[in-house]
């Protein structure tokens, strides 16, 4: 039987620790309630201790989200648990993220800490988390370059102590996609109870192998994955959610493994992100880029128009590109431009569709093409956006 994948979405947390990709609040529960038509499994919706802002959005998002997990990340510190708990304390199902750095270079130089006392605070405090909150994940964070044998022992620790999922970082985007196949595998056969555990893994793109590691721990036998709507995040960013799901789902027959996401929401989930934080996706990126879909030779051409499937193993509208023969300019009529509304996503009460094409009309007497981009921008310019 196929294996399902859990997806956590953490655009909102590590996606947001990228430079120029803040986001207010209303911009986060916009994004968190497009997740949610997304179905990924878990939200991320921050980091609570990090500042009052940070609180307050994964409060708000804890409270609004009713279809997903919603995940505070914490250090392994009292006062950081305690914010996630208060945080996501009116959550339908809320999970504490709680982690601490297992690799020498880390233990040594960043917490200077014995690797002793490090498996002292597991016990402790994963402990204590479990004591707030019923669904804890546990990251061993860069796992990828730890002792395996003490990151052995400091998982162990974790799932004893009650973490339900632990997470096994590349952090810094260090591992190939063999190593990481084969640290999973050795986690798997060397963690006593691991089965009572979900094995995570949360990949960072430093060398722009992200997606090929989480493919490959997948593979070896990783069920949830850490990953981010365009693959924004900390430096090169982590792995890209659409192309981690798109593979999965186009390669079915290599990875015998399904996900619970809508894939026709992935377009919408990505330009919306882009259009949010102002940057915009390049043209050539996998699954989502303006030419992902495009043919430009000749030979291609032909090649498709015979038969789609010579250039494109996935189709537009698996991800969610709706092809419409209906241009909307300054002659086109209040159903249309309701039409296409519906079609991108919007559900919007009567008087805010009224306001909506007053504004397009003025628009369109500025631009002679009004696009789907234009739209969404005119929408998401407004407080209506669902
Ligand atoms: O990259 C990382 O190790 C992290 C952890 C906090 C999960 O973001
Ligand atoms: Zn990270």
């Amino acid at each position: 039987m196929s294996q399902q994948i859990k997806i956590f979405d953490t655009t909102l947390r590590d996606g947001e620790q990228s430079p120029g990709c803040s986001m207010n609040l209303n911009e986060k529960l916009k994004m968190a309630r497009q997740l949610e038509r997304l179905r990924v499994d878990i939200i991320e919706a921050g980091f609570a201790i990090a500042s009052p802002g940070d609180f307050e959005s994964v409060a708000a998002i804890a409270q609004t989200i009713k279809d997903c997990t919603v995940a505070s990340l914490s250090r392994l510190v009292k006062k950081d648990i305690d914010a996630s708990a208060e945080a996501l304390k009116n959550a339908v199902s809320p999970r504490i993220h709680t982690f601490i750095a297992t690799s020498d270079l880390h233990m040594r130089y960043k917490l200077k800490m014995k690797p002793e006392d490090v498996l002292s605070q597991i016990d402790e405090l994963v402990t204590y988390a479990r004591n707030l909150c019923p669904d804890v994940e546990f990251s061993a964070e860069d796992a990828s370059r730890s002792d395996r044998d003490f990151l052995c022992r400091a998982l162990e620790r974790a799932i004893r102590a009650g973490a339900s999922t632990v997470n096994i970082p590349d952090t810094v985007g260090y591992a190939t996609p063999e190593e990481m196949f084969d640290l999973i595998s050795y986690i798997k056969n060397n963690v006593p109870n691991i089965d009572k555990a979900t094995i995570s893994v949360h990949n960072h793109n430093d060398l722009g192998l992200g997606v090929a590691t989480s493919l490959a721990s997948i593979k070896a036998g990783a069920t949830q994955v850490e990953c981010t709507l365009n693959g924004i995040g900390e430096r090169a960013g982590n792995a890209a959610l659409e192309e981690i799901v798109m593979a999965l789902k186009t390669r079915r027959d290599f990875f015998d493994c399904t996900t619970r996401i809508d894939t026709t929401q992935i377009y919408r989930s990505c330009t919306r992100l882009a259009r949010i934080i102002g940057q915009d996706i390049p043209n050539n990126k996998a699954i989502v880029g303006a030419n992902a879909f495009l043919h430009e030779s000749g030979i291609h051409q032909h090649g498709v128009l015979a038969k789609r499937e010579t250039y494109e193993i996935m189709t537009p509208e698996s991800i969610g590109i709706v092809k419409n023969n209906i241009v909307l300019g300054k002659h086109s009529g209040r159903h249309a431009f309701e039409d296409r509304l519906v079609s991108l996503g919007y559900q919007l009460p009567e008087e805010a569709i009224a306001k909506l094409f007053e504004k397009f009309k003025v628009l369109c007497d500025r631009k002679k093409d009004v696009s789907d981009y234009d739209l969404e921008a005119l929408v998401e310019s407004t407080s209506h956006t669902p």
